[in-house]
């Protein structure tokens, strides 16, 4: 089966059902539940070796690192290292997962536009490679942390470039107004106070200009924004995030890695020694995901619209109502079946703006059939939450006709761990 936003291992089994990695969809479902996280090892594998193989074979000082946010679990974040790429973490609990997961520290670069004292000392103390300065204050306190320790840092420093990317405003970073960053007229001070310290290095610049990005231009303008800022400053890096979008719907196109890379090394060959780094997070994970739920109700409005309201929902991927984000999906016990109706696949939970898609098409389905949602690898484990203590659910990694459970759903247990009792 061939969908630009299927993992790369779909394909339908001899009983006509959905496979993921040899796995059929519908067996998975009777031995793990619903609703289910189930990720193709083979597409996080290839989306890792296509950006490694074609940014290198252009320009080879070239790290790419994984964006965890994304999706930050030990087994995948095992996968990814596994891989040869460094980590993007933004918090302690993302750098605790990734050394979980005997991630190389001085391939992991530390975001966060507030990180605390805390999280600051733990980056120290496991050895971070860079630490990513977002202001002031936070250099103040890396500034504190390293001398108290005696323990030296080396960062680069997140720049705001002012270059607007198109895409959902809750996703762009980069435009001028933006909570992320260093204004570019108060870097001249900014990098004055870095070298009046005494354990901290600069070592160069980075800049994220936001997230599923179909047009490479800003990528083209923020990279030629950081090459200026490494002539200007003499650093030695350059990091230009992540952001490259997927296709969510099948009739989407989206930037081929290979062309990307092109572009991007084309700004930098023969201009500049620098190191590139990049952080894809979605591009890695997106397309290998897909989330199975059962439907429990078939609420049919005449007139109106057709809801299926399935077992998940804005719990397990919040997107929709985060962003209005827009997502596909089959029956998993016949994936081939025309798309005849347009429902609306609602969730469980008691909020209005609870959908998974709207007005998307199916096959006529029943209560107890499977839905698969297509492409929900990125931004919906790590933007999970326990709305209405329901609790999380489980993920399993399929490849060779093998199911690797790497996240437990939760449990009643779990929900009330942390409750004084
Ligand atoms: C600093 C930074 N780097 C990388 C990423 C990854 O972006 P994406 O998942 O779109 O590749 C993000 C996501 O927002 C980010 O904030």
């Amino acid at each position: 089966m061939k969908m630009a936003n299927l993992p790369d291992s779909a394909g339908i089994n001899d009983k006509g059902h959905l496979e993921i990695g040899g796995c059929d969809l519908v067996e998975l479902t009777k031995e793990f539940g619903t609703p289910l996280y189930v990720l193709d090892e083979r597409t996080i594998r290839s989306r890792c070796r296509d950006y490694v193989k074609c940014f290198r074979a252009e320009y080879p000082d070239t790290e790419v690192i994984f964006a965890s946010k994304a999706l930050s679990t030990v087994g995948v974040s095992e996968i990814v290292a596994s891989e040869g790429l460094g980590f993007d973490v933004s918090s302690g609990g993302e750098l605790y997962t990734v050394i979980k997961a005997k991630a190389d520290p001085q391939k992991i670069y530390f975001h966060g536009n507030n990180k605390s004292l805390k999280e600051l000392k733990e980056g120290l103390e496991v050895g971070v490679g860079r630490f990513v300065v977002d202001n002031e204050y936070e250099l103040a306190n890396l500034e504190k942390v390293t001398n108290e320790s005696g323990m030296r840092a080396d960062i680069l420093i997140r720049v705001n470039p002012g270059i607007e990317a198109h895409t959902h405003e809750f996703v762009q970073t980069g435009r001028v107004d933006s909570k992320f960053g260093a204004p570019l007229d108060q870097l001249d001070e900014l990098v004055g106070r870095v070298k009046k310290t005494k354990l901290i290095g600069l070592k160069g610049f980075h800049a994220h200009i936001g997230s599923q990005i179909f047009d490479s231009a800003p990528f083209v303008a923020v990279t030629k924004l950081l090459l200026d800022l490494t002539k200007k400053y003499d650093t030695e890096e350059i990091n230009i995030g992540g952001g490259l979008g997927i296709p969510y719907l099948a009739g989407e196109t989206a930037p081929v890695i290979a062309d990307f890379a092109g572009q991007i090394t084309g700004v930098l060959k023969g201009k500049t020694e620098a190191k590139l780094i990049l952080e894809p997070g979605r591009s890695i994970v997106g397309t290998a995901g897909i989330t199975l739920y059962t439907v429990g109700v078939v609420r049919d409005i005449p007139g109106v619209r057709k809801y299926l309201i399935v077992d998940g929902g804005m719990s397990d991927n919040p997107r929709f109502i985060l962003y209005g984000a827009k997502y596909e999906a089959l029956l998993a016990g016949k994936p081939e079946a025309e798309k005849t109706e347009t429902v609306t696949v609602a969730g469980r939970f008691c909020e209005s703006g609870d959908i998974v898609i709207k007005d998307g098409k199916l096959p006529p389905a029943q209560v107890g059939d499977i839905i698969a949602v297509l492409a929900t690898g990125a931004y919906n484990y790590s933007m999970a939450s326990n709305y209405n203590r329901v609790p999380r659910p489980a993920m399993v990694i399929a490849s060779r006709s093998r199911a690797e459970l790497v996240v437990k759903r939760e449990t009643y247990e779990d929900l009330i761990a942390n409750d004084s009792q």
